[in-house]
Order: structure tokens, then sequence, then C-alpha cells
């Protein structure tokens, strides 16, 4: 990995693996591909090109391809599972469409490919707990639609083209740099924003309802050591079980109160994010990450609520 196209770096995701990979990879070029309306701006505008990339667009990405000699491409564009059911046809045109465009570019000018998977790529009839790498997945969103197609259609471009295609099914990402917005786990980022301005948290997922979730250092590394990762050691692709914490609402409140004692909380359930947490695992099982290319995260609940508080602490001043 030295030339990469990252598609949607103004993200939650793409704004820190961007930098990230400009830090590891000083010799590369790392592109922050953005859309109209989504500009990159500050650090990640200054520290190395940005280009135009639509992921509906495939004649854009292929000139980008060329222009940088690109060899990797991070498809982080998508619209997130709450957002993607109110916008269905959109969310299918730009995760499958763009997808497509991604893997025809990739076999004909030979790049490897990202494109995450998702805790949503698993339903109802998963089995829950202990959630197994090779199980039943028949998601109910659409956002679990297009990220089971996503799984099933890089698989099929690395079996039948042979490109590298590899990835991870992420837990939701907590994070401090970039918002999410239109997700179900998002809760989990927004409440520390609440709880060091001060501020009540309405929280739209139900107690009880346990997810899989990450801090983002472990997710950036993830998704840069499955790319680096030694293929004959890959029994699987697309995608990778990768898991560090999972907690309800209450938990985290908890946790977030031995920091701030004086924040508060209440339940004001929103019925779309509710019915999708509710058909997603409590917790998946790792083990093939962890076998098959050394995957081990770094943070667990407590050192993840330590390193949020202190960094929004100094951000908003208080
Ligand atoms: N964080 C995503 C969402 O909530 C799931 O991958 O939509």
């Amino acid at each position: 990995m030295k030339n990469v196209l990252v598609i949607g770096s103004t993200g939650q995701i793409g704004s820190e693996l961007t930098m990230l990979l400009r830090k590891l990879i000083p010799e590369g070029n790392i592109v922050a591909g953005y859309i109209a309306g989504a500009e990159p701006k500050g650090d990640l505008l200054e520290s190395g090109p940005a280009e135009l990339a639509n992921v509906c667009k495939a004649d854009e990405l292929a000139t980008i391809v060329d222009k940088y000699k690109i060899d990797t491409i991070y498809n982080l564009a998508a619209l997130l599972s709450a957002v993607a059911e109110s916008k269905p046809l959109l969310a299918w045109d730009i995760q499958m469409n763009g997808l497509l465009n991604i893997l025809e570019i990739a076999k004909e000018k030979k790049c490897a490919v990202f494109t995450p998977s998702s805790i949503g790529s698993f339903g109802p009839n998963t089995p829950k707990d202990n959630t197994p790498q090779d199980t039943i997945q028949r998601p109910s969103s659409m956002y679990g639609v297009t990220k089971v197609a996503t799984e099933l259609l890089s698989d099929y471009y690395f079996k039948k083209f042979g490109v590298d295609t590899r990835s991870v099914r992420f837990p939701g990402l907590i994070s401090n740099v970039t918002l999410p917005g239109g997700g179900t786990t998002d809760y989990a980022v927004d409440i520390y924003y609440s709880a060091v301005k001060g501020e009540e948290f309405v929280c739209p997922i139900k107690a009880g309802t346990f997810m899989d979730m990450m801090y983002m250092p472990d997710g950036l590394k993830a998704a840069i050591d499955i790319m680096n990762a030694d293929p004959t050691k890959l029994i699987h692709r697309n995608a990778f079980n990768i898991a560090s914490m999972s907690f309800d609402p209450e938990i985290l409140y908890k946790k977030i109160k031995e920091y701030i004692p004086d924040f508060t909380m209440r339940y004001e359930f929103d019925p779309v994010r509710q019915a999708i947490a509710d058909s997603w695992p409590n917790n998946m099982d790792d083990s093939c990450a962890r076998e098959e290319w050394g995957w081990k995260p770094s943070y667990d609940l407590d050192s993840m609520t330590r390193s949020m508080i202190e960094t929004l602490k100094k951000r908003f001043n208080k």
C-alpha cells in the first residue's frame, strides 16, 4: 500500500484514516476523495492531495486512479443505517452501484479494495451472542441488505477476477473528530458530547439493548492491518468480525458518570433505530480475525471513556 484513494475522506472514518495514512506512508500519495458539499478543510486539505471522487461517477474515479497511480482504494462512501431507511434507493445507489464502479476500476487497474461491512450485515435470526464469523445473514434494514451484498460482491470479484478485496465488519465506531450522523450506534458518540458540555442526554436506544462498539483508533488499526495482512493466511476476506467491547446505554451512562458525576440521561426511544438495534448482535466472535491476521484491540470501555472525555474537554475548554 503506497498510493491510496480514500473515498468519503470527510466522513467519520475517512477524516481520521486519511490523516493516519499520510503519517504512516509519507512517501505515498494519500488522496482525500470527497463529494460536492462535503469538501475537506484544514489539515485534511492542506496535508495532501484532494479530489472530487463521487462513487457514482466511474470516469471521475478512473482519472484519479491513473493520475496518482493508486494501488489501494478505501471505499467509505455510505448512508448509515437509520438514514438509509428513509432513503433506501439512494443507499442502494451509493452502496451497490458505487461499489460496482470501484470494483470494475480495481479489476482493470489492479487496485486492492477495502469496503467496510458492519454489525448491520446481521439480522433478527442471526445468533445474538458470540455471533460466529460464518452464520445466518438475513438483515432487515436496507443498510444491512447493502452490506451483505457488498461482502458477496467483493468475494466474487476476488474469486472470479483476482481483485484483492478485504474487509471487516465494524461495530459502532466511537470517535471525537468527525460526528457519524444517521447511524443506529451514534448515541454512543453523542452521549460523550452531551456529558462534556454539561447537557442532559436524551437516549434514542432502550436500556438493555447491547451492541458491539469500538473506539476509532482500534477501528483504524483494523482497516490498515487487514490491508497489510499476509494474503496466504487469509481464509476469509469479506468480511471479518472484529470486536472490542459490548454495552447497553445504561452501562455506558454509568461509566461516564464515574468521571462526570453530575451527568444526567433520560430515554426517549426512536422506533426506527430501536428496531434496527434489536435486529443486530449483542456481541460478535472475532476469533477468525485474531487467528488469520492477528487482530487485537487496545481499548476497553474504561480506557476509551477516559480518552474521549479528556479529548472533548480540551476541545470545548471544559
Ligand atoms: N454504525 C453503523 C450504524 O449505526 C453500523 O455500522 O449505522
